[in-house]
């Protein structure tokens, strides 16, 4: 590998060493790159006739991305004896930088994440560019792992364990103002000022002579009363089990780290944050933390189609037809980022309605102090309505999100085709109806597909994408950019009953149904799925979304996947008699008081009783099996079935428009981490069941081929390391 560091002397005679990995977009620090500064700074260990020493990124705005993650992802895989040789590495360096001998500082100019800001604490001293660019944060708990190359134990020597804590567990990033006042950064100032401030810093503290001290100083346990101690943890370790709910063990971890170590020297807190993080290199749930950011990351690059070059049309105005839910959430979102929207609908008392919510979601948020009132008055200033197709006439492409009725939609659309200026492009956000058939009724269907958003609107972000069997390369790139621009996460898929959630999701909802009518109580039901990570239960999202709705959705599935589909009959009867979930009052719980909680209803369990007869012996495992086969069974027929392109884009989907437990990575990451053999073997008693239970053609390759969804990392990435 290229060397990665310049160094050059500049007056005085300071040393300044320039981190730029040729060919990168960002400088990481991968075991190769940490060897080579190693080097680097063992010369520099000898050179006491420089008066200090200054460090800044060659990368303008990217000081340094942190570890390098594709490293980190092949240490899931490894040995322990692998593990402990990157993190002795990493802390071996930052030793040797915090002994130099003469006074050293960082200059942070953009992102400085993780193994960066770790680096960054080994210098006597940080000084930042005052670009917004500029964030400092350590988002290894979001990866499942911790700081490790001392950031558990230095951090909070210099920021205070309050919000050492918070920066080390939380992955947030600290406010520059804040990191000033608190001592982590010395100003904050223009980047192009950065080396000549930096070398004023490094006179100051020559002169001052207190850079010894103070190095002195940091070696020293923190020095909190046991009282102190022990007051911040306890609260620390309340509100993380109450947010990862035990199922996200980096940040207790971390914490565990600081614990045993912020009382103790430093050098004895960075054997303990060795230790601990011994201990969670090599989990799987960080394999599976780190495989959704790649996913996240190729998603944001795909531009939605396989031809390279395919251009986009430009999106100047949005129209949006319906002001419901879904039409007014629509409208809203394309008018936050700027996008004038316009919004018909037949009934003013909608529009009025819609306006209504529009403002309350800039209201939400202005209360929070995450916006002002200026932003309420650009958003209200971007939206117009009307009962009149006319006001689409100017709009460079048109939701429809009207009542889910293909024929009142095709009446829609036929009225909307003489206004429509040339080269508009019509969406649907239509949950069940097949874009493909739609089209036939449009002039255009090159330019018609499913742009199919999730509610609550404003803050879901899945957008699944759907191409109808004509729908062009350049209508699914321009709906694809247009997504990303209003901050949303664009989904391609191939037309197909369902599309893709709502396809993987009902069978695990039916198959919850199934189970009750079997005799499993309902709380059960809800509590393994919680238990496995769902952020609720099926019950309960029967409830939430409405049994009306999931009723109409799963008639549809049933008709198109008859071969396998099941559909409740208590759902049906649950649905005449009235209950419709939560926003009827009643369903499978009902919903009292002011806040609607759910609470046990008698009158269910009467309906109950005429479908169940005695009590299910099923364990939980079985339970939980019996809900999350059937998901799995239906995402391998859609990758099958090429509705999309990647098991990624079902990993993603299923994460972001249901929850699906990101510490899984997915439902096929879960089959991953399961195998498919094993899969095959949990199928083979509930094959009895019906088809939805027999193994696809996939699943029998991979158990056969011993293949994964990912493959798993390249071993060589760990060439060398021990
Ligand atoms: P909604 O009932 O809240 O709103 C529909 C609106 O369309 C009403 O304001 C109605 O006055 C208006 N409308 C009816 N016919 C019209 C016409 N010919 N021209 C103009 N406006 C007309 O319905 P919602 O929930 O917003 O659903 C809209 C669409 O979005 C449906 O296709 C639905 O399947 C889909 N969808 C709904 C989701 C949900 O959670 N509610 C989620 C994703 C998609």
């Amino acid at each position: 590998m290229e060397t990665a560091f310049q160094f050059e002397e500049i007056e005085g005679p300071i040393g300044l060493v320039t981190f730029d990995i040729p060919g990168e977009k960002v400088n990481t620090l991968s075991l190769r790159v940490v060897e080579q500064l190693c080097g680097l700074v063992d010369q520099l260990a000898q050179r006491t006739d420089l008066q200090g020493l200054l460090f800044r990124s060659g990368k303008p705005g990217q000081f340094i991305a942190g570890a390098n993650l594709h490293e980190l992802e092949a240490f899931a895989y490894a040995t322990v004896e692998q593990a402990t040789v990157a993190v002795e590495a990493g802390h071996r360096l930052f030793d040797r930088i915090s002994e130099l001998p003469f006074p050293t500082v960082a200059l942070i100019d953009g992102n400085c994440m993780g193994g960066g800001t770790e680096l960054s604490l080994a210098f006597d001293e940080r000084v930042a560019s005052d670009s917004s660019a500029t964030r400092i944060a350590f988002p290894e708990t979001n990866v499942g792992l911790i700081p490790a190359w001392g950031g558990t134990q230095r951090m909070p020597r210099y920021i205070g364990l309050h919000y050492g804590i918070e920066m080390v567990c939380t992955g947030a990033p600290i406010p520059i103002d804040r990191a000033i006042r608190l001592g982590l950064v010395f100003d904050a100032v223009p980047s192009d000022k950065l080396n000549e401030i930096g070398k004023q810093r490094i006179e100051a503290l020559r002169n001052g002579e207190t850079w010894l001290k103070r190095r002195e100083l940091f070696q020293q346990p923190l020095g909190l009363t046991e009282d102190q101690f022990n007051f911040a943890f306890a609260a620390a370790e309340g509100q993380l089990l109450a947010k990862t709910k035990g199922q996200y063990p980096a940040p207790m971890a971390a914490l565990k780290a600081m614990k045993k170590g912020l009382n103790r020297p430093l050098e004895e807190g960075l054997r303990i944050e060795r230790e601990v993080a011994r201990e969670m290199f090599g989990s799987e749930i960080s394999a599976n933390l780190i495989g959704i950011f790649f996913m996240n990351n190729q998603l944001a690059r795909d531009s939605g189609v396989a031809t390279a070059d395919v251009k986009t049309r430009s999106v100047e105005r949005v129209g949006v037809i319906g002001a419901g839910l879904m039409g007014a959430g629509i409208a809203t979102a394309h008018a936050r980022s700027g996008i004038p929207s316009r919004i018909v609908d037949v009934d003013n008392d909608r529009l009025a309605d819609g306006m209504r919510r529009a403002a309350n979601v800039v209201e939400s948020r202005i209360r929070i102090g995450r916006a002002t009132p200026d932003d309420l008055k650009l958003l209200l200033g971007m939206l117009s309505t009307s009962t009149s197709l006319e006001l689409m006439s100017d709009c460079d492409l048109v939701v429809e999100a009207i009542v889910e009725n293909e024929d009142i939609k095709k009446q829609t659309y036929a009225e909307l085709a003489p206004v429509l200026q040339d080269g508009a492009i019509l969406a649907s956000n239509t949950s069940t109806i097949s874009i493909t058939r739609m089209a036939k009724s449009v002039p255009h269907p090159d330019r018609f597909l499913g742009m199919h958003f999730f509610n609550p609107v404003d803050r879901m972000a899945l957008v699944e994408v759907i191409r109808g069997e004509n729908t062009s390369d350049e209508t699914v790139a321009t709906v694809v950019a247009l997504a990303k621009r209003i901050r949303k996460t664009p989904i391609v898929v191939n037309d197909c009953a369902g599309f893709l959630v709502n396809r993987i999701l009902l069978p695990y909802m039916n198959e919850a149904l199934v189970l009750v009518q079997e005799g499993v109580p309902i709380d059960v039901i809800d509590k393994v799925a919680t238990k496995f990570g769902m952020p609720m239960g099926p019950i309960a999202l029967h409830d939430l979304v409405g049994l009306d709705t999931v009723y109409f959705a799963g008639k549809v599935l049933l008709e198109a996947y008859s071969d396998r589909a099941v559909l409740a009959p208590l759902l049906k009867e649950l649905v005449d008699a009235g209950r419709m979930g939560k926003k009827s009052g009643s369903g499978f719980r009902k919903f009292v008081g002011k806040k609607s909680r759910p609470s046990p209803d008698p009158e269910f369990d009467k309906i109950l009783q005429r479908y169940v007869d005695g009590k299910s012996e099923l364990t939980n495992k079985q339970i939980e099996l019996r809900l999350f086969l059937p998901m799995l069974l239906e995402a391998t027929r859609v990758l099958e079935e090429e509705i999309v392109r990647e098991p990624a884009d079902i990993d993603m989907g299923m994460i972001l428009g249901v929850g699906f437990p990101s510490f899984r990575g997915g439902i096929l990451r879960w089959c991953d981490t399961v195998g498919a053999d094993q899969i095959l073997n949990w199928l083979e008693p509930f094959e009895a069941l019906g088809p939805r239970f027999l193994p696809t053609q996939m699943l029998l390759d991979q158990a056969k081929q011993g293949t994964r969804f990912y493959p798993r990392p390249d071993p060589l990435e760990l060439n060398g390391v021990a």
